[in-house]
């Protein structure tokens, strides 16, 4: 069924074609189902007569190559929506395999309530999934942008009203992820991150690079100074058989697994994909490192 609605989605796909955005259809389709305040699969139902013109505001504001979840105000995340804007890293579908992974353990381990740590929280979008879905969890999340952590607070509070069992068990903490959480150090159950990891000068889509935090993208020429702080920090508060979870950019796979090396106390390291089929995260657990003639 045809309807003005339709009809302007079809010419708006075309003109983000030609801008460059890489899902025009779909975002076009989502921008007009914001506007209107129906679900995309609710589209032909919005009469001609309540076609709203802001639609065209928005797609030339995503024309304009805005990341569509600034348009919007939304980002989905697992089963969670998110406020995110300004600020604030927009949360991406590759980190929601690298915390399904994260819940699978946490509901296999044999402990009464799990500890975890989110170092890098952003949106509090890894901390609130695994606070929503392993309810025995208490997360502690860290985040050193002042800005970034107003928008964490923010979900916190949303998700605490829509999912009322997570309260309390997400705790939010200003600082660096070098020296955060010293009382927990030896005591955690599961430490996870995504943290900034792209290579300084490395090309980034508009979307990323004008939007995104600079924080949250730009981590040192090989991209990986953030993950070794991760690493060493991991082990600093992780218990015997906790288990590390980071992610990192797709070719950084076979660099990253020695980041995590037998040597300093690791084992069971191992790389895995993201739905692309990427490299995309690396896990491993916690033992504790080599003595001098160990292992020989
Ligand atoms: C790539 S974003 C990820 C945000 C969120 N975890 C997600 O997956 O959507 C990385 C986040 O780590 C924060 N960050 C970077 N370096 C940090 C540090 N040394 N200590 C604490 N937070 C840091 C950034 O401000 C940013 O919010």
């Amino acid at each position: 069924m045809m309807s003005l609605l339709l009809d302007e989605i079809a010419l708006a796909a075309l003109r983000l074609a030609d801008a460059g955005v890489q899902s025009p259809r779909a975002d076009a389709e989502l921008i007009a189902a914001s506007v209107h305040n129906v679900r995309r699969g609710e589209l032909h139902t919005v009469p001609d007569s309540d076609f709203d013109g802001r639609f065209w505001a928005d797609i030339a504001r995503r024309a304009a190559r805005e990341p569509l979840q600034h348009i919007t105000g939304r980002a989905h995340f697992r089963y969670l929506a998110l406020d995110v804007g300004p600020g604030v890293f927009v949360p991406r579908p590759e980190t929601e395999v690298m915390t399904g992974w994260a819940i699978d353990k946490l509901r296999e381990m044999d402990v009464a309530a799990p500890v975890v740590t989110d170092l890098g929280t952003g949106s509090g979008a890894i901390a609130l999934a695994i606070a929503q879905e392993v309810p025995r969890a208490r997360v502690h999340a860290v985040e050193a942008d002042p800005l970034a952590r107003a928008w964490a607070e923010r979900n916190i509070t949303t998700c605490v009203e829509s999912v009322p069992y997570t309260a309390g068990r997400v705790m939010l903490h200003a600082g660096d992820f070098c020296d955060a959480l010293g009382e927990l150090d030896g005591t955690v159950d599961l430490v996870i991150s995504n943290p900034p990891y792209i290579p300084v000068g490395a090309y980034v889509e508009p979307e990323v690079g004008e939007y995104d935090p600079p924080a949250a993208l730009w981590s040192g020429t090989d991209g990986l100074n953030a993950i070794r702080t991760v690493e060493r920090t991991a082990r600093r508060l992780l218990r015997p058989e906790g288990l590390v979870a980071v992610e990192h950019g797709a070719p950084q796979g076979a660099a990253v697994y020695w980041v995590f090396p037998e040597e300093s106390g690791w084992r069971d390291t191992r790389n895995h994909k993201d739905l692309a089929g990427r490299d995309r995260f690396v896990t491993a657990a916690w033992a504790r490192p080599l003595e001098a003639g160990e292992g020989a």
